[in-house]
C-alpha cells in the first residue's frame, strides 16, 4: 500500500514533468513503507538526501520550462520552489541535529508539500508548462 497514489488531477500535460512528479511521490511512498516496516531510522536520512537532490533537479527543469513558456507567474513560482526546498532542507537539518520526532512529522509534511506543489502550483500552470515544452 502507498500513502500516495498518482491521479489524473496531478497531470500537467507534459509527460516529462509528470514523470518527475511521480518520482518525487515515490520517495514519499518509500519513506512511508519503511516507517510501516519499522525500518524508518535506517532510510529516512538517505531518502531526505535523495529527495533534496532530485527536487533541485526537478525545480531547475521546471523553472526553465516556465521561462521558455513565458509564464507570467514565473518569479513567484520560483520563490515558492525555494520555500518548498527550504522546508525539506530544514527537516534534514533537524534530523542531523538529532530531532527524531521528524520521522513522525515528516510524512504528512512531505505529502502536503508535494500536493501543494504538484496540484496547486504546477497543474495550475499547465498551459505555460506546455508552451515551454513545445517551444
Ligand atoms: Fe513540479
Amino acid at each position: 500500500m502507498s500513502i500516495f497514489e498518482w491521479s489524473p488531477i496531478y497531470e500537467t500535460g507534459v509527460a516529462e514533468i509528470d514523470r518527475q512528479h511521480q518520482r518525487l511521490m515515490a520517495y514519499v511512498n518509500e519513506m512511508f513503507d519503511a516507517l510501516v516496516a519499522g525500518r524508518g531510522e535506517t532510510v529516512v536520512d538517505r531518502i531526505l538526501d535523495e529527495l533534496i537532490v532530485y527536487t533541485k533537479e526537478h525545480f531547475t527543469f521546471e523553472e526553465e520550462m516556465l521561462r521558455r513558456g513565458d509564464d507570467d507567474d514565473v518569479g513567484p513560482h520560483i520563490a515558492r520552489h525555494q520555500a518548498l526546498l527550504h522546508t525539506v532542507e530544514g527537516l534534514r537539518s533537524r534530523r542531523a541535529a538529532g530531532d527524531v520526532r521528524v520521522d513522525g512529522d515528516t510524512l504528512g509534511l512531505l505529502r502536503d508539500w508535494l500536493v501543494t506543489h504538484i496540484r496547486d502550483d504546477d497543474a495550475g500552470r499547465a498551459s505555460a508548462v506546455r508552451r515551454g515544452a513545445a517551444g
